[in-house]
């Protein structure tokens, strides 16, 4: 039997992505994102409340990187989503992490986080919620790639987010196989 829940956000898993950007002085700015991600072969779409720092910081620059956060830098992450640019000047440099200029894009690569792509901005909506940024690179810690040099998610160390009851989880083993795991049941 199912119970009736209402209207809620709730899907599961919801990814823990850091939105890096610059400040108007050249500081950087990170926030913690969970309603984002792809939305097409070389876009990302961002869903953001209005008034964070972030989304001024990407109408002024048109340019931000989003990062997968791993476990080790799961209580920075957080951290990242709680405190705003607006209230804290030093937000970032009180994160103890370091950032480096991307040579393509306006914003700033957290050295620490595994992943990164580089965006520029393709579309901001008028009230500023949803932001379309299109991939321009994507960088990878040596140490999270595979011999034939793409990434390998266990070697990342990424956690997801729970939007029922807002607990970090870490993601379980390997399962099966997209587009192959089904084959079996397919009749001819
Ligand atoms: C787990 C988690 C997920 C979050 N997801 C989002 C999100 O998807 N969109 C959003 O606008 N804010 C989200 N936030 C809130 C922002 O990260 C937070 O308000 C942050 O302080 C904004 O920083 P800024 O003002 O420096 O840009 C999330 C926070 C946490 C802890």
């Amino acid at each position: 039997m199912k119970k009736e829940l209402g209207i809620k956000p709730f899907l599961f898993p919801m990814p823990v992505l850091m939105i890096a950007t610059y400040n108007e002085d050249g500081t950087v700015d990170v926030m913690n994102m969970a309603w984002g991600g792809i939305c097409d072969h070389d876009k990302v779409a961002l869903n953001l409340e209005a008034s964070h720092k972030t989304v001024a910081n990407i109408k002024a620059r048109k340019a931000f990187t989003i990062s997968v956060a791993d476990i080790a830098h799961l209580e920075v992450a957080d951290y990242f989503g709680i405190v705003s640019g607006n209230n804290v000047k030093d937000k970032f440099a009180n994160s103890g992490l370091h950032a480096v200029k991307s040579t393509r894009v306006d914003a700033p690569i957290v050295e620490e986080f595994p992943l990164t792509l580089e965006c520029e901005v393709e579309e901001i909506q008028p009230e500023g919620f949803r932001v379309v940024g299109r991939i321009v690179n994507v960088l990878a810690d040596e140490t999270v790639l595979t011999e034939k040099g793409t990434v390998d998610p266990t070697k990342l160390n990424a956690f997801v987010f729970d939007q029922f009851q807002g607990g970090y989880y870490k993601i379980g083993e390997k399962v099966g196989q997209a587009w192959n795991s089904g084959k079996n049941l397919i009749k001819e």
